[in-house]
């Protein structure tokens, strides 16, 4: 089904499964661990052996001789696979580095062999036996020392924008603001680690493993291996979480692959912790400078974003000045990414890579303004709204309620009781309101789905789509049995199987309305095809109570199967919609927190999201969404931070006790709102992505009420009681 023109009115505007609160379908396999995860697919393979991955010593350089004879006399070991003896293998198309490293290594924790053993202990204690030689390089690990020689990205989106004269508005701007703020390298910290089983018949691998994107780790395995796309298969129905870790296949799955060829056994690979951090990817940490010129009403007249990362020789940046351009108006304005080369392990996507760490900078930026203009900062927002992307002014959004957010957020919150910076105190503690905008851009992604309809009625919908712990399995069985006219309970879901029809994935909050959107296409289909096989007019058919009613006819639906069990399968093809008006979703944050005026310890509150994020599918996991990525977003602001030894090149605290993430404890009181909306223009289902709109702008918040209560201004994250007692 091709989605070129606006969408028309169609049965899921009934509403009657999809957009209520519905428990996730997977929640009790997953709370009771029994939803199994690639590491554990005793059911599917026999005898599995283990691998152990040892990791490079060093961050840069190269191996000069690899001795396994000790490790090849351990007990229990079966094969040991390093890149002298794994075959040509060919870098995948999403990484940056490669996967098994040899002679070469790119950085440290780089997968420089791994040990299959009977036992997971024997694995490991060969690996200890193993001895590598290197011939250390030069790396370079220090992005403030590297900015200076950082270019250019290449790469769409990457290229500096300008419109009107940003130099001259700023220069006479009466009121103005330049600033240097900074984030951290910071990891994904999901619960899963990288893990994978896998297992090869004859020349076909089956690879149960963590991934967020099937079509796209299919490939790059095939495309690693040099084999036949269609002689691999990935399966993944149950993800521990991703946010963005997954997106691409890592060295647990290639090592996991070769190790069970050469030990011509199933292999299970997880990569331990630290290897999690050091060996596959992270957010990069940013450098920012802003620049705001404004009249003395507060109208923004000049807007200046510069940001530079750092990433291995071929990587990417961390786009930070993804929102400036259309975030607020403004005549005159640049932006520009600068991108420097740092041995470090590889930089990748993060929940709302470029966008979280932006509006990091650009909120505060905003919050200091507002403070200079003394002007509220909600005010300020406003003042600055637009209804078209200021860069073209002749693309409006496709909907656009920034305004309305911080309207109905500020009264919910009692906006109107926060008063100056250190002037609100409640005993020992000083208390400070914060406001943020939250904004992230909605993409659609191509997505194919199948649905099955039994004699029995049961509707079974397959797609290789994941659920990261997001609700997918939830929102596809309420997308189905809207469609279908059939109970929630009558729907059966199959998710994250290669074998299954290749859906848009779980990235870049894309998920949820492009995988539903395929579920609709081909629950069209199938409504098409079951009217017809019931003598009934489809265009006029109504599904609806289990009954297919049309022409003053109504027939069980179950009865179009009677022949036997009916499939199709259909996908969700995007058009240009997404060029002729911009689609995004918009929110505010509001965050009141408490700063000890003897300890300095700061402590969050209560925090409000409104959000405005078209038709939301499951009130209730779009919930969990965003309080997960406010969550996240607290993190980013008070706590995460890997540490990076600039002498060896490598995090240091790379574990959970020392990379610090919230707890229960820290996140007090959370609420989110989300105000009406239907968006024709983002595909049948009308609805957007949340999942990484509730990090965007939320670490602001928490920076700016930590500013109002305490009169520091900290603009380098995180933000602990060290930097600014
Ligand atoms: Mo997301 S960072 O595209 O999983």
């Amino acid at each position: 089904m091709k989605f070129d023109t606006p969408a028309g009115p169609n049965p899921i505007d009934r509403m009657t499964v999809v957009g209520k609160a519905t428990n996730r379908i997977d929640g009790p396999a997953k709370t009771t661990g029994t939803a199994p995860y690639a590491y554990e697919r005793h059911d599917a393979v026999t005898n599995p052996a283990y691998g152990h991955v040892i990791g490079a010593a060093i961050a840069k350089g190269r191996i000069t001789a690899i001795d396994t004879r000790a490790a090849e006399a351990a007990p229990g070991v079966l094969a040991i696979v390093t890149a002298e003896n794994a075959g040509k293998l060919t870098k995948g198309s999403f990484n940056t580095a490669k996967l098994l490293a040899g002679p070469d290594v790119e950085h440290y924790h780089q997968a420089v062999a791994v040990v299959v053993a009977e036992t997971f202990e024997q694995a490991r204690a060969a690996a200890g036996l193993v001895r590598v030689d290197y011939a250390r390089g030069q790396g370079r690990f220090d992005l403030a020392e590297a900015m200076d020689g950082a270019k250019m990205p290449s790469g769409d989106g990457n290229a500096d924008t300008r419109l009107g004269d940003f130099a001259a508005a700023f220069e006479r701007a009466p009121v103005k603001l330049d600033q240097r703020y900074s984030t951290p390298d910071q990891a994904h910290a999901m619960m899963e680690p990288h893990a994978s089983t896998a297992a090869w018949n004859g020349d076909e691998l089956t690879l149960w493993t963590a991934n967020q994107m099937i079509d796209w780790g299919k490939g790059d395995v095939a495309k690693t291996l040099g084999i036949p796309k269609d002689k691999v298969r990935l399966i993944a129905p149950y993800v521990g979480g991703g946010f963005g870790g997954k997106l691409f296949v890592r060295a647990d799955a290639l090592l996991a692959a070769l190790g069970a060829r050469a030990a011509k056994r199933p292999v299970k690979v997880a990569l331990t912790r630290p290897m999690s951090i050091n060996n596959t990817t992270h957010r990069p940490a940013t450098i920012q400078r802003i620049r705001l010129g404004a009249d003395r009403d507060g109208t923004l007249t000049a807007i200046g974003h510069e940001s530079w990362s750092g990433d291995l020789p071929g990587g990417g940046p961390e786009v930070a000045t993804a929102q400036t351009p259309l975030l607020y108006a403004g005549a005159n304005r640049m932006t520009a990414l600068r991108l420097a080369v740092l041995d470090l392990p590889e930089g990748n996507a993060m929940r709302a890579p470029g966008e979280a760490p932006g509006l990091m900078a650009l909120e505060i930026a905003m919050d200091e303004l507002a403070e200079q203009l003394e002007m509220d900062p909600i005010e300020l927002r406003i003042r600055n709204d637009t209804q078209v992307d200021p860069m073209k002014p002749e693309r409006p959004f496709s909907q656009r309620q920034l305004v309305e957010c911080l309207r109905v957020g500020a009264d919910r919150f009692g906006w109107s009781k926060r008063q100056a910076p250190r002037a609100t105190r409640d005993g020992d503690w000083y208390v400070g309101m914060g406001v943020a905008s939250a904004f992230r851009n909605n993409i659609v992604m191509d997505s194919g789905a199948r649905v099955r309809l039994s004699p029995q009625g049961v509707v079974t919908v397959e797609t290789d789509m994941t659920d990261i712990g997001t609700g997918t399995y939830t929102i596809v069985a309420q997308t189905a049995a809207e469609m279908l006219g059939v109970p929630l309970e009558q729907v059966v879901v199959r998710l994250g199987d290669s074998s299954f029809p290749a859906s848009a994935g779980s990235g870049g909050q894309w998920g949820a309305n492009s995988s539903t959107a395929g579920v609709y296409a081909a629950c069209v289909k199938l409504r098409e095809t079951v009217a017809q096989r019931l003598g009934l007019d489809p265009a006029t058919a109504d599904f609806v109570g289990g009954n297919v009613v049309a022409g003053g006819r109504s027939v069980p639906l179950a009865q179009a199967a009677q022949g036997g069990e009916i499939a199709v399968e259909d996908k969700i093809e995007f058009g240009d919609l997404a060029q002729k008006a911009q689609q995004s979703t918009f929110g505010a944050h509001f965050v009141e927190a408490a700063v000890n005026r003897f300890t300095g310890e700061a402590r969050i509150r209560r925090m409000l999201a409104v959000c405005a994020a078209g038709r939301i599918l499951n009130p209730k996991s779009a919930r969990s969404q965003v309080i997960g990525g406010m969550v996240m977003g607290a993190g980013a602001a008070m706590m995460e931070h890997l540490v990076v030894d600039k002498r060896f090149g490598f995090f240091v605290n790379h574990d959970l006790a020392g990379y610090e993430v919230p707890v229960h404890a820290d996140i007090p009181h959370q609420e989110v709102i989300f105000l009406p909306e239907t968006d024709p223009m983002s595909s049948p289902m009308k609805a957007k992505g949340v999942g990484e709109l509730g990090i965007c702008g939320i670490g602001a918040a928490v920076a700016n009420a930590i500013y109002n209560a305490t009169g520091v201004r900290v603009r380098d994250y995180p933000i602990t009681l060290d930097t600014y007692l």
